[in-house]
């Protein structure tokens, strides 16, 4: 015969004791408080919190008790796992930001470091130069004009009044597509944008045009065969010399300084008559102090606006046309235009990287 199941008492069970319950506890909450990182805690969260716990173990015995002992039993057991899962819990949080914080100082990125990477690209001095330029002029309400660099030969010289005998029309200074007589060629000047403006746009016309030119000339300090001029064309009622001085000393001023001397002497070109070339005092490092000639202007001679269809009876222009190179050669002191051409970046690294 057995005993009577009454006597049954779940405190004899020993892991379903009080006791022993408390003591789970205590060695879970011992061990939960020593993990000193997440990896540990993980380790502590299976040995104290899984399947195969002392406390997880109790719990599966509980099944086996009479039913009067059952709720004595599982209530303590439940608020003893309840203890132990807030507390792993808690561990988690504390850990977690102890990580965070860890991780903000390790991999903290120190921006006064000396800079030992490789420069940043930059665009060449030529072109923000274009820009500047550009820029003077859209302030004052011009609009930049544009044309292609392979051009009618019609447009580069024709409509510009340089004739079929004009010195400038030999291939010693044109470069053609094809053959001499192809009638198209590597535009020698901005100037057939000042035809093109007057046939694409209503007047009065106010435009620059910055771009890529080409001449037969020597590669050496002061030319280039592929070089940068701007073209500027007013046409618009009672256009005089007087405001074509005064807009190429505001745009020498822009360019070099608020003390800069310019010089205007009588030249000569078919599309303009008068013709004048301007000069700027240019302290060069090297030579000393003297005139460097920037560019050619003049009054638009009225067979060109003919040319383009415009009534020069009632409308008068003036034009001009600088060397970009020569500016930035005047603005920063380059001793030898290659320096522009060859792509060293030894020489564009004087100009700084923009960002
Ligand atoms: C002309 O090209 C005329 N189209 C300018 C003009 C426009 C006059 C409108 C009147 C009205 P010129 O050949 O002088 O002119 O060239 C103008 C400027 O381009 C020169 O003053 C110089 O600054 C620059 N330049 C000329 N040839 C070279 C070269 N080979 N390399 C670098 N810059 C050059
Ligand atoms: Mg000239």
């Amino acid at each position: 015969m057995s005993a009577p199941n009454s006597s049954f008492d779940p405190v004899e069970v020993a892991d379903l004791s009080p006791q022993a319950v408390a003591a789970a506890v205590t060695a879970a909450l011992t061990a939960i408080a020593g993990a000193s990182d997440l990896a540990e805690l993980k380790d502590v969260r299976l040995t104290h919190g899984g399947d195969h716990s002392t406390l997880a173990l109790a719990n599966r015995e509980i099944g086996a008790l009479p039913p009067h002992a059952k709720a004595d039993a599982g209530k303590r057991v439940g608020e003893a796992r309840a203890q132990v899962r807030q507390a792993l819990q808690a561990r988690q949080i504390e850990l977690e930001a102890d990580r965070d914080a860890r991780v903000l100082v390790e991999e903290a990125v120190d921006v006064t470091l000396p800079y030992d990477r490789r420069v940043a690209g930059a665009r060449h001095p030529l072109t923000t130069l274009h820009e500047r330029i550009a820029d003077v002029f859209v302030a004052m309400g011009w609009e930049i004009a544009e044309g292609p660099e392979v051009e009618a030969e019609w447009l580069n010289f024709d409509a510009l009044n340089i004739g079929p005998d004009h010195p400038a029309r030999t291939m010693q200074d044109t470069f053609f597509i094809g053959s001499e007589d192809s009638g198209v060629v590597l535009r020698t000047h901005t100037s057939p944008v000042q035809i093109r403006s007057l046939l694409d746009r209503p007047l009065p016309v106010y435009v620059i045009c910055p771009g890529r030119v080409y001449r037969t000339d020597e590669f050496d300090a002061t030319h280039l065969p592929v070089f940068h001029q701007v073209e500027g064309l007013v046409v618009d009622e009672g256009i005089t010399v007087g405001d074509l001085k005064g807009t190429l000393d505001h745009f020498a001023r822009e360019m070099f300084g608020p003390e800069t001397k310019t010089r205007w002497r009588p030249s000569y070109f078919p599309f303009t008559e008068p013709s004048l070339e301007f000069d700027i005092w240019f302290e060069a490092a090297k030579g000393g102090p003297r005139w460097i000639e920037w560019g050619g202007c003049g009054i638009v001679n009225p067979r060109v606006l003919a040319a383009a269809g415009v009534d020069s009876d009632r409308y008068s222009g003036f034009a001009f046309g600088i060397g970009i190179d020569r500016t930035l050669m005047f603005a920063n002191d380059v001793t030898d235009m290659r320096d522009m051409a060859e792509g060293d970046v030894r020489f564009t690294r004087l100009f700084g990287a923009e960002f």
